[in-house]
């Protein structure tokens, strides 16, 4: 009976303490405002977890466990209204490297940072509007669907958007029509090969497009962004660029990183003569690393470039070949037009002579 009532005392401890670790806590160091807290397992529709948080809390980071629990993988597979709800709402949250392949933005969240997931769907679920300002998804590879960017136009407030590094190859066509206060926008480490610059919203003051296969900067007369300080063309296909058609579309422009792409010396040299002349920055002096070229690059007059900048490609030599036979060919042409003519002229003058001397 003794055994009996000891198992069941064991039995009961073991199920309150599971209750209370269950309900889960800031983590010790917490903010006032912002609780940290582990992540953990979360299937949505599975079960629905329990927090125990300050009232005043309004931000929520998430950090891996310092101990991971045995057979967890602490993937937070989906932050939907059910865990948003849980958490009190936050307006802010920061949930990074936890596997997650949905987030579901609820209409309070103001900031939102999802980087480093698997992040597949965005939900916004429309007829409704949404307070979120801030939103990056940089390091998202699967972030591929053009509806998960499509989804992303309902956002209107939003002003700040990282997508870089997420495998985007195009920009649906109406992604920005109604994004009216976006002001920072990267969209570096994808694989565009093209962009329409009439797509963009007015309001950017930031675009980065770095690290991408741009063969072309189309400005045109239609495309303004008149609010555009800081453009990075960095590291694409761009074999030339028409500058003063550049700052028609973008007056304002302070910094425009142009290194890394393609150019020829004489043409590179002409962009950067024009830049300086209009008192615009090609690599930016309060970031030391910005000078700082890889180890198959060169630097020039700032700017770092592809180590063969120097060299003559294949196709330079060909053309020079090209132009040498060319030459040559001439020279003989000419050269055997007049051997033709003096043998000609020589004949004439012989026939003459005999003819002179005939009678
Ligand atoms: C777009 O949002 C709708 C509404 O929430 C959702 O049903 C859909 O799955 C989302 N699509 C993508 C690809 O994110
Ligand atoms: C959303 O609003 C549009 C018009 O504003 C309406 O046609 C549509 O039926 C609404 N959808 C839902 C699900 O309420």
């Amino acid at each position: 009976m003794d055994r009996i009532s000891s198992i069941l005392i064991i039995v009961i401890v073991y199920v309150v303490a599971n209750e209370a670790a269950l309900s889960r806590r800031c983590l010790a160091g917490s903010e006032l405002f912002v609780c940290i807290l582990s992540t953990f397992d979360y299937t949505p529709g599975k079960d629905i977890p329990v927090f125990e948080l300050p009232v005043d809390v309004k931000a929520i980071r998430f950090v891996e466990p310092f101990s991971d629990v045995h057979g967890s993988d602490n993937e937070i597979q989906m932050y939907d209204r059910v865990l948003h709800l849980q958490l009190n709402s936050p307006e802010a949250i920061e949930l990074r490297s936890s596997s997650t392949r949905a987030v579901e933005i609820a209409p309070n969240l103001a900031y939102a940072d999802f980087s480093s997931n698997a992040i597949t769907e965005v939900l916004v679920p429309p007829n409704q509007s949404y307070a979120l300002r801030y939103l990056d998804l940089n390091y998202n590879y699967r972030l591929k669907h053009p509806q998960a960017l499509e989804n992303i136009s309902r956002l209107v407030n939003l002003e700040t958007l990282h997508l870089s590094s997420c495998v985007v190859e195009t920009i649906p066509q109406n992604m920005f029509e109604n994004l009216n206060r976006l002001a920072h926008l990267t969209l570096a480490s994808n694989n565009l090969k093209q962009i329409n610059l009439e797509q963009l919203p007015m309001s950017l003051t930031l675009l980065r497009l770095d690290v991408n296969g741009l063969k072309e900067f189309p400005t045109s007369e239609m495309a303004r962004l008149p609010l555009l300080e800081d453009l990075n063309l960095e590291h694409n296909e761009l074999k030339e660029l028409n500058v003063n058609a550049l700052v028609q579309t973008a007056p304002k422009l302070r910094l425009f990183s142009i290194g890394r792409n393609p150019l020829k010396q004489p043409v590179l040299n002409a962009i950067l003569d024009e830049l300086n002349r209009r008192n615009i920055a090609y690599y930016n002096m309060e970031v030391s690393s910005d000078m700082q070229c890889g180890e198959h690059e060169v630097h020039y007059r700032g700017v770092c470039m592809a180590s063969d900048f120097f060299l003559m490609k294949w196709t330079d030599w060909l053309e020079l070949i090209m132009l040498f036979v060319g030459l040559v060919a001439l020279l003989g042409g000419i050269a055997y037009g007049g051997t033709v003519l003096w043998k000609r002229y020589h004949m004439a003058n012989f026939s003459v002579k005999t003819n002179r001397n005939e009678p």
